[in-house]
């Protein structure tokens, strides 16, 4: 299966860089599963449900969120019937929406998505560790799914290698998002799960992890109430990653970075194997 993850969509630019890229990237990279990190595509803080209707309609499969799940609260009886958007699976019991989705492809393959958030500079939260086990407990990988992505939202990434180690050889990809910042430590695990610690943000990289760079500077030098954070609004390098895995295992065979537009050095990812 040929996955393409998109680290998170920050503001308008972010928005409609990927909305543009993707149903290219789709033919491009021939892709099977596109998931995409939305948790800041609504002016740096939550999703729109608009935004969310132009993300599926341009190609996304699953949306994912994260700590800004709720800051549009348009977003909280969407999620209720938007079984492919997901929020993080350690929110407490009874929290709206799931923390995985099953996705059937139109070829009759299986693929499922699931989020969990760390607790490392975040939200005390449920443990995601035992929470990721018991909802991976579900399936089989490469015999009732043919592919598993988990989207581990942490800050630390002590913790996310720690996550990514627990389950190695569970997942077809284990990769971070929420520090905004690309990573450059993708590989396979010996168990034979791709992983990165960060896929980065979706957004202008002249800025402070996507906010206005003015603004979000001033509140490091002065610690004094001043104007609220808005998205810096250049071009958008999107950032993601591509893995394609091997359906009768569910584990990788590769994974390349890939990094579009904007500031960023570029990265495509080859559209067929070496
Ligand atoms: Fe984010
Ligand atoms: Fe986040």
């Amino acid at each position: 299966m040929r996955i393409l993850f998109v680290g998170d969509v920050v503001g308008r630019s972010g928005r409609e860089a990927v909305g543009a890229a993707l149903p290219g990237l789709r033919d491009r990279l021939r892709l099977d599963l596109i998931v995409v990190n939305a948790e800041n595509a609504s002016h740096g803080f939550g999703l729109g449900t608009d935004m969310a209707e132009a993300l599926f309609a341009a190609g996304a499969d699953v949306l994912t969120l994260g700590n800004h799940a709720w800051d549009r609260k348009e977003i909280i009886p969407y999620i209720a019937d938007h079984s492919r958007l997901i929020r993080p699976l350690n929110f407490p019991p009874g929290t709206p929406g799931a923390g995985s989705a099953v996705v059937a492809l139109p070829d009759g393959r299986t693929a499922v998505v699931m989020q969990a958030m760390g607790r490392l500079y975040l939200d005390p939260l449920d443990c995601p560790f035992r929470g990721t086990a018991q909802e991976l407990a579900r399936h089989r990988l490469g015999v009732t799914v043919q592919a598993i992505v988990l989207d581990i939202h942490a800050e630390a990434s002590s913790e996310k290698l720690a996550y990514a180690h627990s389950f190695d050889g569970q997942a077809s990809l284990i990769v971070g998002t929420h520090t905004h910042v690309p990573s450059a430590d993708h590989q396979i695990l010996p168990g034979g799960t791709a992983f990165l610690s960060d896929a980065g943000m979706s957004g202008d990289y002249d800025s402070v992890i996507g906010m206005q760079k003015d603004i979000a500077t001033t509140r490091f030098w002065r610690k004094m109430p001043i104007e609220r954070l808005n998205p810096a609004e250049g071009e958008a390098t999107i950032c993601g990653v591509f893995v394609e895995t091997d359906d009768r295992t569910g584990l990788a065979q590769r994974i390349e970075p890939l990094r579009m537009g904007g500031r960023l050095s570029q990265a495509m990812p080859e559209a067929t194997r070496a």
